[in-house]
């Protein structure tokens, strides 16, 4: 299947590593240039240089950027687009697990979460506009978590920040359906990625990895975690000319995962 992605030019925030780093290759694979961002230097341009090493013709641009810094998301969008020539598709990627529950959760924990799920999104979609207005596929794709609709109080501000990234995600597509700016939300459950084996280190640091992902693999009726490719693909195909009429729709990576309709 062809998803038109040829000569598209997409930012992918948080492509160092784990799932956006995945996505990224797989626009490259399918012929789109690339401009991805994190905050530590040295893991982004070795990200970099194997994703160019990997792409067939697509073009590979990195910066630092942290995505909680105003000033640091305008400008990387901004020289993101210069250097890519424009720009089709914004994937929001950036981000990470802040376990804790109610009762442990400091006033600093939830502003911290709600400024790199939330607010990151906001900025970056924000900074990325009007770049997107010149585009004639434009499409921004928000990476959420299960956990929007299926509250877990383990994470608990994630959560809840992630309910607000979904609502975001619906409000643009309404907002920017009439310009064809087209919004849509990948609502990751449980993927494996080097966030989990950060979670493993603080939680159960003495516990086997194998022994710790199969127990939580149990809530999944799937029965396993998924990888970072399963989540690219459906992101490649939301923003190639396949999903044409797609926006504001709440699609699940997730083998299962999330008790509800
Ligand atoms: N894996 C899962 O099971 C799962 C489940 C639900 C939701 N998600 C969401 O999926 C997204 C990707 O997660 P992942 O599992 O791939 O995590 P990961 O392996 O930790 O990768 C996260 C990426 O985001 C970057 N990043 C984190 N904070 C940033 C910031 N403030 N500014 C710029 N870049 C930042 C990281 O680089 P630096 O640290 O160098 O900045 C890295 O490139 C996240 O938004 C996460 O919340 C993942």
């Amino acid at each position: 299947m062809d998803l038109g992605l040829a000569g598209r030019r997409a930012i992918v925030t948080g492509g160092s590593k784990g799932l956006g780093k995945a996505i990224a290759a797989e626009l490259l694979a399918e012929g789109a240039s690339v401009a991805i961002c994190s905050r530590q230097a040295g893991e982004l341009q070795q990200a970099a240089s194997e994703l160019a090493e990997q792409s067939a013709d697509g073009k590979v641009t990195h910066q630092v950027c942290d995505v909680t810094d105003p000033e640091q998301v305008a400008a990387f969008v901004s020289d993101s687009a210069a250097a890519l020539d424009g720009l089709d598709i914004l994937v929001n990627n950036a981000g990470g697990a802040r376990p804790g529950r109610f009762g442990t959760l400091s006033d600093a924990d939830w502003l911290a979460d709600t400024e790199v799920k939330l607010m990151s999104q906001i900025r970056c979609t924000r900074s990325a506009l009007p770049y997107l207005r010149g585009s004639s596929a434009p499409r921004v794709i928000n990476i959420n978590a299960v956990y929007a609709r299926y509250p877990e109080p383990a994470f608990l501000a994630s959560s809840v920040n992630r309910a607000s990234c979904l609502s975001l995600s619906k409000a643009l597509s309404i907002e920017l359906g009439a310009e064809g700016i087209m919004v849509n939300s990948v609502n990751i459950g449980l993927v494996t990625t080097p966030q989990w084996e950060n979670i493993r280190r603080h939680r159960a640091p003495d516990v086997a990895a194998a022994d710790f992902f199969g127990q939580l693999a149990k809530d999944v009726p799937m029965g396993r975690f998924g990888r970072p490719d399963e989540v690219a693909g459906i992101v490649a195909f939301l923003a190639g000319d396949r999903a044409s009429y797609i926006t504001g729709a709440s699609i699940d990576v997730a083998g299962g995962l999330g008790q509800y309709l």
